[in-house]
């Protein structure tokens, strides 16, 4: 890779930024100065550092975010913003998120910029669980529980069967769902002559979201994180 992408893409400045650094003898490559933007360095073993500071070289993100109201998920909108408004780093390296939360949804999104996790985690050939608390408007009763666990009719089809549970609030239920389809859940209650008063998933699989994570705050996946996902 030359060093001058490598440099942008670790968020070190712009190209032009970076191409200044170079020329102003900042950059030193296994402790030697290097000047030339077009140098190619292996970034796995080659140690570059900017004004005697390391940059680590970072090739794949894997993020939980504790997705507030208000934001949309995908990585550009241009009216409203987006959740990856809410990642201050990493801005090169093509982060995404994984799957879509509405846009009053809250709670556990995943980002990216690895499209095998992704697929690994959203293809509808590897059922992962996805679970959302629902404060709806009316309490759930035992008929919708069963309806649930049979599938939902919905116009495109009958749902995988789904899990529905009481909580110990009133209007409060946790539903678990097999695949992720628009709305999913906001229709399924619909269906059942309910409707979703407010949304918040808390788990993928069996990662749940991090309870230390204020809304529209964020941290990086941790090995038992994978391990929670069922991802190698
Ligand atoms: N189901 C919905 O209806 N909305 C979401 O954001 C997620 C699942």
């Amino acid at each position: 890779m030359r060093i001058d992408k490598f440099l942008s893409n670790m968020g070190v400045g712009t190209r032009t930024e970076v191409k200044q650094l170079l020329k102003k003898k900042c950059v030193t490559i296994n402790d030697k100065f290097e000047t030339s933007p077009k140098i190619q360095i292996n970034p796995e073993i080659d140690i570059v550092s900017v004004n005697d500071k390391r940059i680590d070289y970072i090739d794949k993100v894997y993020l939980m975010l504790n997705k507030p109201k208000g934001y949309i998920s995908a990585t550009e909108d241009g009216q409203h913003q987006t959740v990856l408004d809410l990642i201050d780093e990493y801005k090169y390296l093509d982060l995404f998120p994984v799957g879509r939360l509405d846009k009053d949804t809250e709670g556990l999104l995943l980002i990216t910029n690895d499209g095998q996790f992704n697929h690994q985690l959203m293809s509808p050939s590897k059922y992962v669980s996805k679970t959302y608390e629902v404060i709806s408007k009316k309490n759930i009763t035992k008929s919708d529980i069963n309806v649930f666990k049979v599938g939902i009719e919905l116009n495109e089809g009958l749902t995988k069967p789904a899990k529905l549970v009481h909580s110990d609030e009133v209007n409060k239920s946790l539903v678990t769902i097999y695949e992720g389809r628009y709305h999913q859940v906001k229709r399924m209650f619909h269906a059942i002559d309910n409707e979703v008063e407010a949304l918040k998933r808390i788990s993928i699989g069996d990662l749940q979201l991090d309870s230390t994570l204020a809304p529209g705050e964020y941290r990086h996946l941790t090995q038992e994180d994978f391990k929670l996902l069922d991802i190698k």
